[in-house]
């Protein structure tokens, strides 16, 4: 058993003997998540992290962002900037940093009218509630932050936390497709943790878009953790594509070239990554590419996939442009 974030920070914390006992964690349920694979990170990450000598963070790929929320509470960081491909993940980051407590009572309206149905009754809200989100995306204005922001968010967070595995999934023309998940006791609204996110996030610079935009605000004390969209495992293997912008191998190279850009600039840079050589022992890829770079493997449990014999533990790499 892997602890969860909290779990992990709270003994961390106490080792490290802080006395805080409440921490923020992901507030969505995002595939890639890298919830379990946090004490493998912990125990690579920079010394310069610990003495404050790196006080900017940089997380080009956030997704569900469960390194964010561990390395914001465990070390003293000044800056943060964040960026996602994914339009809507980006929205609702910025609806709870700025709109929280509107959203928390949008939330609470959700989980009363779910509690109060049965079975049937749930599947045609999370169904209209779908079906809505679906519509308001034609022509909706993702460049400028409005109430249309705030309800939107609640719809996504409601689907998220009531739609079939937690995923986050779109078709070709960005429709959520997600089905009914028969949860008994889905948390729609968990307060507390998102006043907790949206203080964190205060402070925190939120970008939608490449990750080639977080370059302008790499500096010499920034600490940079990537995670991109994974290379699949095998053909038929299409968890890369929970984004619409599909990350191809091209854009890996791109990716790598921005890992040059940084390092130049003088930055420490962690990148986590699936690795090919799971499937094709032959397959070099991340080893080729990242050649100059320091390479680990750790082990990590393939949580999403559809064929459950493929479910077992898989080896992820870590590239690191440090060395302690
Ligand atoms: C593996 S997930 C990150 C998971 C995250 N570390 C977590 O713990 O939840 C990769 C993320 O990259 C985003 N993405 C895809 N293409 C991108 C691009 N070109 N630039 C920035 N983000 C991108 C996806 O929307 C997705 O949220």
């Amino acid at each position: 058993m892997t602890p969860d974030s909290s779990t992990l920070i709270r003994s961390l914390r106490r080792k490290r003997s802080s006395s805080e006992d409440e921490y923020a964690k992901p507030f969505f349920k995002w595939a890639g998540g890298k919830s379990q694979l946090l004490h493998e990170f912990d125990s690579r990450f920079p010394e310069a992290l610990k003495t404050g000598v790196l006080d900017r963070y940089v997380e080009p790929f956030i997704g569900g962002g469960a390194v964010f929320f561990f390395v914001m509470q465990m070390f003293p960081f000044r800056e943060s900037v964040i960026c996602d491909a994914n339009e809507e993940l980006v929205l609702t980051y910025q609806v709870i940093r700025q709109d929280v407590d509107a959203l928390i009572s949008l939330l609470r309206d959700y989980q009363s009218r779910y509690d109060a149905l049965d079975e049937t009754g749930r599947k045609d809200l999370y169904l209209s509630v779908r079906a809505a989100l679906n519509a308001d995306r034609k022509g909706f204005d993702f460049s400028s932050y409005g109430p249309s922001w705030i309800e939107r968010a609640a719809k996504l967070l409601f689907l998220n936390k009531t739609c079939f595995n937690g995923l986050f999934r779109v078709n070709s023309s960005g429709e959520f497709n997600v089905p009914f998940g028969k949860y008994r006791n889905p948390g729609i609204v968990i307060e507390f943790n998102l006043r907790l996110v949206s203080e964190l996030l205060k402070s925190t610079t939120i970008l939608h878009g490449d990750f080639s935009r977080c370059l302008e605000y790499v500096d010499n004390r920034t600490f940079v953790y990537l995670d991109p969209p994974y290379r699949p495992l095998n053909n038929s293997s299409s968890f890369t594509s929970y984004s619409r912008d599909g990350f191809s191998d091209q854009d890996q190279v791109r990716l790598k070239e921005f890992v040059d850009s940084v390092s130049s600039i003088g930055a420490s840079v962690m990148l986590s990554n699936s690795d090919p050589r799971n499937e094709d022992p032959t397959d070099h890829f991340f080893d080729d590419l990242y050649q100059q770079y320091r390479i680990e493997r750790v082990m990590a449990k393939r949580v999403i996939n559809s064929n459950a014999e493929k479910r077992g533990a898989i080896s992820e790499i870590i590239v690191m442009n440090y060395s302690e």
